[in-house]
């Protein structure tokens, strides 16, 4: 038996505009992903996030499930176009009222609420006016937390601004394969600073303003690099990777400055950084969120873009997306964060894989990969423990089946399926799997 220490939060994750639905309902303003979306050609299976889980309207059914799985905790996000519609100005006094629902239904089945401010729904008006690439946002942005903070803060104790900031930054604004859909590498790295400095502004808006033990952090999603071989190209292709994918967020949070190698490596790319901005983005965090999915092989490649190419390793099970399961990556990401950086505390705030899942005639779905899956990876933060690493607590993605981004619904990475035709909820194997691990603690 596999042992986790007393009071480690086990939970499940999800984002609003994933699960919720209801997108233009009830006052809501279009979001980015609204926007992106309704575009041809830009989501896989030609879906929207227009109806998604519905959750908009389950979540009373929801929530009764996460408390008969027994969750610890639930981290979900907050739509800010429900809250704000145009991004900055009025509230929408029902938006907020919706997660002051969902908070206290929550609490009131013990579970405790982890609070995203930002899972890439910018509200669509503050797009038109630039969107991240404009610095204005960040000040709007802690606005909106003041808001939130102001109506959910006397209940919330876990707060993250940010989720991924690095998959915003580069698929949204580099490469364009998210929205807002902008392929410009400057502006990327303009983008990241700005998301950068919001979270600065806004955990302070969220300390000023939450309980006295409130608990702020960010949301990274970082992954161990590895050179593809021995070869010294391949070895500073790694620490390139590292520096682009780890280092240019951990550095600024953590030490107060981009990464020496990488400012040099990025050269009149880099953004505009005014005084005042590092110590803002380095105040005091309470914890590291980290979601891991995957590791990161490279080789050099001069044809590419940065000179790097990712290496698939074919040897290693894959996921339904396509990623290496690798385990043994969590464990080494967490220790290296303790070492190198000075992270008060760990949460895992995203775990999980995408496999296909069938709902068989006697209405079981055997996801038996996805719960080798878990174990693999809960065992690996396991390890971590023993060995000092202060993990708090570990999130399954997802608690519901969802709308994958640019996938649609095509990838479920749920422990609990959901039959997109009726929205019925059916817990998967994993779930009720899960649900012995919360209950005895651990492992068998
Ligand atoms: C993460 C996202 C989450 C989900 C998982 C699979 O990058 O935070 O919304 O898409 O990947």
């Amino acid at each position: 038996m596999l042992k986790f220490p007393e009071g480690f939060l086990w939970g499940a994750a999800t984002s609003a505009y994933q699960i919720e639905g209801a997108w233009n309902e009830d006052g809501k303003g279009p979001s980015i992903w609204d926007t992106f979306a309704h575009i041809p050609g830009k989501i896989r299976d030609g879906s929207t996030g227009d109806v998604a889980c519905d959750h908009y309207h389950r979540w009373r059914e929801d929530v009764a499930l996460m408390k008969e799985l027994g969750l610890k905790a639930y981290r979900f996000s907050i739509s800010w176009p429900r809250v704000i519609p145009s991004g900055k100005g009025p509230l929408n006094s029902k938006g907020l009222d919706f997660y002051d629902r969902l908070v206290d239904a929550l609490l009131e089945a013990g579970i405790e609420p982890f609070v995203t401010l930002y899972h890439w729904d910018l509200p669509q008006a503050l797009q038109d006016l630039g969107g991240w690439a404009n610095r204005d946002v960040a000040y709007y942005f802690s606005d909106y937390a003041a808001a939130v903070a102001r109506r959910l803060g006397d209940r919330v104790t876990y707060w993250t601004t940010h989720n991924e900031p690095w998959v915003v930054a580069w698929l949204g604004h580099g490469w364009g394969e998210h929205a807002p859909g902008v392929r410009n590498p400057k502006m990327a790295l303009q983008v990241a600073h700005h998301l950068l400095l919001s979270h600065g502004l806004a955990g302070e808006v969220l300390r000023d303003l939450g309980r006295p033990d409130a608990q702020v952090g960010i949301v990274l999603d970082l992954s161990p690099v590895h050179p593809a071989s021995e070869n010294p190209n391949d070895l500073i292709a790694s620490q390139r990777v590292d520096g682009f994918r780890n280092r240019w967020f951990l550095d600024p949070l953590f030490r107060g400055s981009y990464p020496a190698d990488m400012w040099a490596f990025y050269g009149n790319i880099v953004p505009e950084v005014k005084p005042g901005d590092m110590a803002q983005i380095a105040r005091r965090l309470d914890f590291l969120g980290v979601n891991y999915y995957t590791r990161t092989v490279v080789t050099y490649d001069p044809k590419e873009e940065f000179q790097i190419r990712r290496v698939q390793v074919e040897t290693s099970e894959h996921t339904e997306m396509g990623w290496e399961v690798y385990p043994q990556g969590l464990y080494e990401l967490l220790v290296r964060l303790v070492q190198e950086y000075e992270v008060p505390a760990l949460f895992v705030t995203e775990n999980g894989a995408a496999f296909n899942d069938n709902l068989a005639p006697d209405g079981r779905v055997c996801d038996e990969k996805r719960i080798q899956y878990l174990r693999a990876h809960i065992r690996e933060a396991h390890r971590t423990i023993q060995e000092g690493v202060p993990l708090r607590g570990y999130f399954v993605w997802s608690f519901l089946d969802n709308f994958e981004w640019t996938h649609g619904y095509t990838k479920r990475f749920g422990i609990v399926y959901v039959d997109y035709k009726t929205l019925h909820r059916i817990p998967k194997e994993s779930a009720y799997w899960y649900a012995r691990v919360i209950a005895n603690n651990g492992l068998d």
